[in-house]
């Protein structure tokens, strides 16, 4: 179904380019830690989802080039409706996002009416502008603990997420069955494998993951969280249950220590996210050449979609 390429080793020439349109074009080019090497490597910015969509919202650059998936570039564009907002391949989705439909949200909420809604930002905008705020894996517990105890809460779209930000929080909430395809394919027996030869390795991982994985984890966080408790923890080595393209940022912050990425069911390399994987050095050439695709929003889908996020960014100053 996916065409997930990986860039061959970056040509000089190439980067060259890049670095000549991105000047040109004034443009700045912010890049997810599942990107690939090489993109990471160019980008102006690396963040999780929370700090990317801050970068987005406040950056003087006339032109965004989103490498990461359709979801945060179309944020980049409710926050930032002057500018250009490109991605390299429009194609790249994410299965949370396509887990949950508009209508069948709709439906979902009116089931649900003394509800108040918080979306992970892994939705689209027709769910954003449905949600009364918007969360990301590194603030989710703090925004179901702004809403007042009394007030139930409809959690969407991630189910794994919402159960574990529920157990922190010590909140009841009511989860949308949507999951990602990257974080519920790790192998608990090739973890359990990995533990065993390392066992001076702490486990970290991400709150995408099955409730089952994280029981076994040292520290929970989103990728950014990962990143810095790797270099703060006293541990020499880690096995990393999240998308290995994070690994690349890791292994450059601390050098002296070991990463070990947990394998997919049956040893697959399923745990590359297929559709991060799609944006490869010559895509990002070729959007910072001609501004396309670029995202377009219509204005009132986009005012509605600005204000729960608007609302996250305010209660995570
Ligand atoms: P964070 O960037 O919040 O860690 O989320 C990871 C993810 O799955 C993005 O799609
Ligand atoms: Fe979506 Fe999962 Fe890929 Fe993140 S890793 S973009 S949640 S499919």
């Amino acid at each position: 179904m996916f065409a997930a390429t990986q860039s061959a080793a970056p040509r000089l020439d190439q980067v060259e380019r890049i670095a000549q349109l991105r000047q040109q074009r004034r443009a700045v080019i912010l890049a997810h830690y599942y990107q690939e090497d090489a993109i990471q490597d160019i980008a102006d910015f690396i963040g999780d989802s929370l700090e990317l969509s801050r970068k987005a919202a406040n950056t003087d650059a006339e032109v965004i080039v989103f490498c990461g998936v359709h979801f945060m570039a179309e944020t980049a564009k409710i926050l930032s409706p002057q500018k250009t907002v490109v991605l390299p391949d429009l194609n790249a989705g994410c299965s949370l996002a396509d887990a949950c439909p508009a209508d069948g949200f709709a439906q979902f909420k009116a089931e649900h009416p003394d509800h108040v809604v918080i979306s992970y930002i892994n939705c689209s905008a027709a769910i954003k502008a449905q949600s009364d705020l918007i969360c990301t894996s590194s603030n989710a517990v703090a925004m179901v603990q702004s809403v007042p105890n009394d007030q139930p809460i409809l959690f969407a779209p991630d189910q794994n997420l919402g159960r574990w930000v529920s157990r922190q929080a010590g909140r009841e909430l009511t989860l949308w069955p949507g999951s990602c395809i990257v974080h519920e394919t790790f192998s608990e027996e090739a973890l359990l494998g990995l533990k065993a030869a390392h066992p001076d390795a702490a486990v970290i991982a991400h709150p995408e993951c099955e409730q089952h994985l994280l029981d076994l984890a040292d520290f929970i966080g989103s990728t950014s969280m990962l990143l810095n408790y790797s270099q703060s923890s006293e541990a020499s080595g880690f096995i990393v249950l999240t998308e290995p393209g994070i690994l690349h940022q890791m292994r450059k912050a601390v050098p002296s220590k070991e990463f070990y990425a947990v394998p997919g069911l049956d040893g697959c390399s399923c745990n590359a996210c297929p559709h991060m994987r799609l944006n490869t050095l010559d895509k990002l050439e070729q959007c910072l050449e001609t501004l396309e695709p670029a995202i377009e929003l219509n204005e009132s889908l986009r005012l509605q979609a600005l204000k729960p996020i608007e609302r996250m960014l305010e209660l995570s100053r």
